[in-house]
């Protein structure tokens, strides 16, 4: 088991050369597609400690995506709550409302340096869809996103953002229609095109060096928000969280605290309950295997092939997870719990209610987690990663559930 004190040179170490972080991640890639990624790695390489793109990335954070977001005390919650103090970072003000403009930026930054017409990805919540479909209207570049059809009609809102942003919305029409099948669809779009396109993973997932590059990208909101926490402060948080889908929000949020001695959670979501199909929550029901290019816990069955797999939250519908999340539950670093809807649901009522902000369902997996942990302690604060807005969400939500009343009934009683 690993401690924090284990992680002060962690970043030179991992991934290593071949991209895995222990024994998880990869570049498992057909033939054809190697010499591309290996051209990204080596772009990457060059342009990450180059003066001029990361003056450009700042200049861009600051001015065009509103950074820093800040850190914001939930008081009338966690009073509501007990002694526990909820803290946010308020990734849901960063432009287009949430964490992912972060990687995608950098990803259209990175594209324009290897001269690439097209930024290519999947979308399960339409949040890195509308993202990178901004970078490239921003950068000047095509933009084609995939979409499972379920999500095309739960996700309508973001849906017609893309289009308006100038990109083709194409829909997965195959298996679950969800993303899963939107990343094979996108994986396909980009082996016809790979010379002039670049693919912009979505989350830190995928072949090296995405997992690398993602975490890369995001690992601005952890370093922001201990500044921010310790001058508000003059201590660190008890606790940090944050929900974990592919991971990217979580791991740019747990980066900067790995060395610190400050317990991190990633909250993954149990949907409607433990049979197979009705969660997502991969780490604790997945063991290793292969999907989309490398290697991580998996949900599988017995042949190796993903399993079917469900969230109320479409950014979180997927039945794997980054491969340094993996490494990180294995060596102990980061524990890994899972919320069920009906928690998240109640979390995202009691915000919206109580602080005055619409959270992602997305997000409000990790705030649920936080409203469980505040209620069972008496003292100490957790600092949760809100990485999303919930604007996409109210149409679904609203027709499903109304304005959460049963929700926030349940929760006074309790
Ligand atoms: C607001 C929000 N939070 C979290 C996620 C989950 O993705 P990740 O685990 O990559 O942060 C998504 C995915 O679409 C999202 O839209």
């Amino acid at each position: 088991m690993k401690t924090y004190r284990d992680f002060d040179n962690y970043l030179k170490n991992f991934p290593d050369e071949k991209g895995y972080f222990g024994e998880y991640g990869g570049m498992i890639l057909p033939p054809e597609l190697v010499p591309a990624f290996k051209e990204i790695t080596q772009a990457y390489q060059k342009i990450c400690n180059n003066a001029r793109f990361i003056n450009e990335l700042r200049r861009i954070r600051k001015e065009f995506q509103g950074r820093p977001t800040p850190v914001y005390h939930c008081e009338r919650l966690s009073s509501l709550l007990g002694k526990c103090q909820i803290y946010l970072k308020r990734e849901d003000l960063n432009h287009t409302g949430a964490h992912k403009l972060n990687h995608c930026m950098g990803e259209g930054l990175l594209a324009k340096f290897l001269d690439k017409k097209k930024l290519i990805a999947e979308t399960g919540a339409g949040q890195h869809g509308v993202a990178l479909a901004t970078a490239a209207a921003y950068f000047g570049l095509a933009c084609d996103i995939y979409m499972g059809e379920v999500d095309i009609k739960k996700q309508h809102p973001n849906v017609i953002r893309m289009k308006m942003l100038g990109a083709n919305v194409i829909p997965a029409t195959h298996g679950l229609k969800t993303l899963k099948e939107a990343v094979d669809a996108a994986f396909e779009g980009y082996l016809k095109e790979y010379e002039d396109a670049i693919y912009c993973i979505g989350s830190a997932v995928g072949p090296h060096p995405f997992p690398m590059i993602v975490r890369d990208f995001q690992s601005v909101v952890g370093i922001e928000a201990k500044e921010q926490f310790k001058e508000m402060t003059g201590n660190l948080p008890d606790v940090v969280c944050a929900a974990v889908g592919g991971g990217s929000n979580a791991i740019g949020m747990f980066e900067a605290f790995l060395s610190e001695p400050v317990d991190i959670v990633g909250v993954e979501p149990l949907g409607k309950g433990e049979g197979v199909g009705e969660h997502a929550a991969s780490m604790k029901f997945g063991k290793k295997g292969v999907l989309h290019g490398f290697e991580s816990i998996l949900l599988q069955d017995e042949n190796g092939e993903p399993l079917p797999v469900y969230s109320i939250a479409s950014g979180l519908d997927y039945p794997s997870v980054g491969p340094e999340h993996a490494y990180l539950r294995q060596c102990g670093r980061v524990k890994y719990e899972a919320v069920n809807d009906d928690e998240a649901m109640q979390a995202f009522f009691l915000l919206s209610r109580y602080e005055g902000i619409i959270p992602a369902i997305e997000s409000s997996h990790a705030l649920a987690y936080a409203i469980k942990h505040a209620r069972n302690q008496n003292s100490g604060s957790i600092l949760v990663n809100l990485s999303g807005r919930g604007d996409k969400d109210i149409d679904y939500v609203y027709e499903k559930y109304g304005t959460g009343e049963q929700f926030l009934k349940e929760f006074i009683n309790k």
